[in-house]
């Protein structure tokens, strides 16, 4: 099938790439020029496990290609809409700017049968919207969220583990789903579960699951906090409920809090578009989410103080990570990021280590210093941060190696992934998450 997709970020472009890698004939579309030209050489602009594989076999293949021009989504059956939808600048809402106008560059080019499918998160009651402007065109939008996880976006892209379709009542609703079965084949064809549904609740979908796992990982961040005043172990606790398979361990991850393009703002936006609709209340508690959440990077902060004694200033100190979660070169929102840059502005000498995000930590945060090789970064440090769960800073961190570089013995560890028994044995004063 012959498809397009607008917008070419952390979404569209792996959507592309995987669509072309399952047979489809596939069109990218952005209008920044310098993205689409890496893209068109072959090279991914950003770091994604396997993006880069199916990015090269895409272009080889001839199947896939890019553009800075709408017009070329032209002649395409379905066009899939997944720019960004950032938080506003002066506000909680999203902002729709990025789809409003990929939609109208769209609208002259679409034909009568063609399909519109949004995949971008936004606030409910947009695709009915949008549905309006498509309409005249004779082509039928649907809503069709996206759950990529960044890490693992091209997985859970080609084989999903659910695909919803908001669409229109009637035949033509259904006639559009079954066009979205087709693009979806292999995922289909090995019984993924597909919900066809209207817009609202597809749109709701998405921003429901966002905000239960946010909630999820707030719930635990806050038992942290419990555990930080009573001696308990939160990691400990973590186990003993997740065995319930009704809690189920996954996401119970306390630390420093989850960051991202997505769960932060999506909450924020959610919450907005709640009290837009006069139900502000029924959401309210996102708000506590999300303040429990940011409680966790003063803690982090708080830690390194109170494990040097009671000031940073003119303390170097050692901070493994920059990226928001491993697997990812992204920085949006990342806690780690912000940790490194609270110890900065109180005096701290910092140095900030990554596998990958350097060059986007250093665009956004030029003021701290930042050394690509993680020994060098621990070098003469007084105290070492972890707050990306890195393979390289957990479990190929060896504690008595770090002490032979570093000239201080705190460690803090704000993610908890590191072997508390292990470091306390190799001399380190050791501070957890909500661990005693
Ligand atoms: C999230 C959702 O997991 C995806 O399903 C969704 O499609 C995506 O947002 C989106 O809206 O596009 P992502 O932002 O890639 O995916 O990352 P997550 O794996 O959800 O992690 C988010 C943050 O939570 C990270 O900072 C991570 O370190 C943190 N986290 C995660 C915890 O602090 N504890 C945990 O137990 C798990």
């Amino acid at each position: 099938m012959r498809l397009s997709v607008i917008g070419c970020g952390y979404l569209g472009a792996v959507h592309a790439a995987a669509m072309a890698s399952i047979g489809h004939e596939v069109v990218g579309i952005d209008v920044d020029t310098h993205k689409i030209d890496a893209l068109s050489r072959g090279e991914a602009p950003f770091f994604e496990p396997g993006l880069q594989q199916i990015l090269t076999e895409g272009i080889t293949s001839g199947r896939l290609r890019f553009s800075t021009d709408t017009a070329d989504a032209a002649g395409a059956t379905v066009h899939f809409i997944g720019v960004g939808t950032p938080q506003q600048a002066g506000g909680y809402g999203a902002d729709l700017t990025y789809v409003d106008a990929a939609v109208s560059a769209l609208l002259p080019h679409l034909r009568s049968g063609d399909i519109v499918a949004g995949k971008s998160t936004v606030p409910v009651g947009t695709a009915a919207r949008l549905a309006e402007l498509v309409a005249p065109t004779g082509a039928t939008l649907v809503w069709n969220p996206e759950f990529l996880r960044e890490g693992w976006a091209v997985q859970d892209t080609i084989d999903p583990d659910r695909l919803v379709a908001g669409v229109p009542a009637g035949e033509r609703g259904e006639h559009a789903a079954g066009i979205l079965r087709e693009v979806y084949h292999p995922a289909v064809a090995k019984g993924t579960p597909f919900i066809v549904t209207d817009y609202a609740t597809a749109e709701l979908v998405k921003v429901a699951a966002n905000a239960f796992l946010a909630t999820k990982i707030s719930f635990i961040n806050a038992m942290a906090e419990i555990a930080e005043v009573t001696g308990a172990d939160v990691t400990q606790l973590a186990d003993a409920i997740g065995h319930d398979a009704r809690i189920g361990r996954r996401f119970l991850g306390a630390g420093i809090g989850f960051g991202g393009g997505c769960l932060p703002k999506d909450i924020r936006a959610f919450a907005a578009r709640a009290e837009e609709l006069g139900r502000g209340e029924s959401v309210n508690f996102l708000r506590e989410v999300d303040a429990i959440n940011l409680r966790r990077r003063e803690r982090a902060v708080q830690l390194v103080v109170d494990g040097l004694g009671g000031t940073v200033y003119g303390k170097r100190i050692a901070v493994l990570g920059a990226a928001f979660k491993p697997h990812s070169d992204d920085v949006r929102d990342s806690p780690a990021l912000d940790a490194a840059v609270r110890l900065h502005g109180l005096g701290a000498d910092v140095v900030v280590t990554d596998p990958q995000a350097i060059e986007n930590a250093r665009r956004f945060h030029p003021q701290l210093t930042y050394i690509a090789e993680r020994d060098e970064a621990l070098r003469d440090a007084h105290a070492v941060l972890v707050v990306t769960e890195w393979d390289e800073y957990r479990r190929e961190l060896d504690a008595s190696h770090v002490s032979s570089l570093t000239s201080g013995r705190v460690v803090v560890d704000g993610r908890n992934c590191l072997d508390a028994v292990a470091w306390r044995a190799a001399g380190w004063t050791y501070y957890g998450m909500g661990r005693p």
